[in-house]
C-alpha cells in the first residue's frame, strides 16, 4: 500500500511567496483595477446626485441634469437611475429622504446581485481580501474561515436575482421610451433611434445574458426536476435549463462585459447631458 501524500503540502512562507513561474499575479492586479475602477465610478455617480455635503455642488441641487438625455425629443435613461424614483413632494417619498440621490433607492439590488454572485465572489475574494491571494501562492494571514459571520449575507444570491429579473423590463420599457420622440413645440409623436436607445439596448442584452446564467436562475429554471421529457419530448423547464446552461458556461464573460456596458452607457448619458459629447440621432426622431 502507497502511503500516500502527506498534507499539508510544503509551501513557501511570506505575502505573495510562491514556487510557481507563471505570472499568477497579473490576473488578481487587473481584476483589482477594473473592479476598483468600476466601484468609484458607480459610487461617484450614485452619490452625485445626492443632495448633501459636497454633492450638492454636481448634481440637481447644482443646476444639473445628468440622469437623462432630454435635449433631442426622447428620454434617454441612465440604467444606474432606473426605475427613477425621484425625491421630491410629487413622489412617495417622505421629506427627510429628499436629500437622497434617486440612485441609492435602488442600486443595492443590481450591487448586491453582482457582490453575492458566484463568480465575483471569487473575483474580490481574490483580488481585494487575498483569500486566497492565488493557487498555490501564499496569502498574508493562515486562517480561513470560510463565508460565515457575515459573509452569511451571501446566501441572499437567490433571492438578488428576483429583484434582478425584475429589472430586465424595467431596462427594456427604458429602451422603448428612448425610440418615443415627442416634438417639445407641436407635441408630434414620432420614433427614432439613437446612440443613446442603441447604448441602452446592449446594455438589456449584456444584462440578460449575465441574469440568465446565473447558477441561481439556472438551478430555478432546472433544479429539483428529473424528468425533462414527456413522451418523447423534452420539456419547457429542459429547454429552459439547457438555454441558462450555454449562457452559465460563459458567465464570467457576461459578468465583466455587462458591466463595463452598464457604466459606459451612464458615461455615454452623462457625458451628453454635460455637453461633452452629442447624442446622436441615427434615425427619425424629431
Ligand atoms: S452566480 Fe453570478 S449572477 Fe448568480
Amino acid at each position: 500500500m502507497s502511503e500516500g501524500i502527506k498534507l499539508p503540502l510544503p509551501m513557501k512562507k511570506g505575502f505573495g511567496a510562491t514556487d510557481r513561474v507563471d505570472d499568477w499575479w497579473k490576473g488578481p492586479t487587473a481584476m483589482a483595477a477594473y473592479l476598483g475602477i468600476m466601484i468609484i465610478y458607480g459610487t461617484w455617480r450614485g452619490f452625485m446626485e445626492a443632495d448633501f455635503w459636497i454633492f450638492e455642488e454636481f448634481g440637481r441641487s447644482a443646476g444639473n441634469q445628468t440622469m437623462a438625455i432630454e435635449s433631442e425629443g426622447s428620454h434617454v435613461l441612465s440604467p444606474l437611475f432606473s426605475p427613477l424614483i425621484y425625491p421630491n413632494e410629487n413622489s412617495w417619498v417622505p421629506q427627510r429622504l429628499w436629500w437622497m440621490s434617486p440612485a441609492m433607492f435602488i442600486l443595492i439590488f443590481p450591487a448586491g446581485f453582482r457582490g453575492t454572485c458566484y463568480y465575483y465572489r471569487k473575483a474580490y475574494y481574490r483580488a481585494f481580501m487575498q483569500q486566497p491571494t492565488g493557487c498555490a501562492v501564499s496569502k498574508p494571514w493562515n486562517e480561513y474561515s470560510g463565508e460565515t459571520g457575515l459573509l452569511l449575507v451571501q446566501n441572499l444570491h437567490r433571492y438578488f436575482l428576483y429583484a434582478a429579473l425584475a429589472y430586465l423590463p424595467i431596462l427594456s420599457y427604458d429602451v422603448w421610451m428612448s425610440v418615443n420622440f415627442h416634438d417639445p413645440v407641436s407635441h408630434a409623436h414620432s420614433y427614432g433611434v439613437s446612440v443613446g436607445s442603441l447604448v441602452l439596448a446592449v446594455n438589456v442584452i449584456a444584462l440578460a445574458g449575465y441574469t440568465f446564467g446565473c447558477h441561481a436562475f439556472r438551478h430555478l429554471v432546472g433544479g429539483g426536476a428529473d424528468l425533462w421529457t414527456r413522451g418523447s419530448r423534452p420539456i419547457l423547464r429542459y429547454r429552459m435549463w439547457r438555454v441558462s446552461t450555454w449562457f452559465n458556461e460563459y458567465h464570467k464573460e457576461w459578468a465583466l462585459y455587462s458591466l463595463f456596458i452598464v457604466m459606459f452607457a451612464d458615461l455615454y448619458i452623462y457625458a451628453c447631458t454635460m455637453g461633452w459629447w452629442t447624442e446622436i440621432i441615427l434615425w427619425g426622431g424629431v
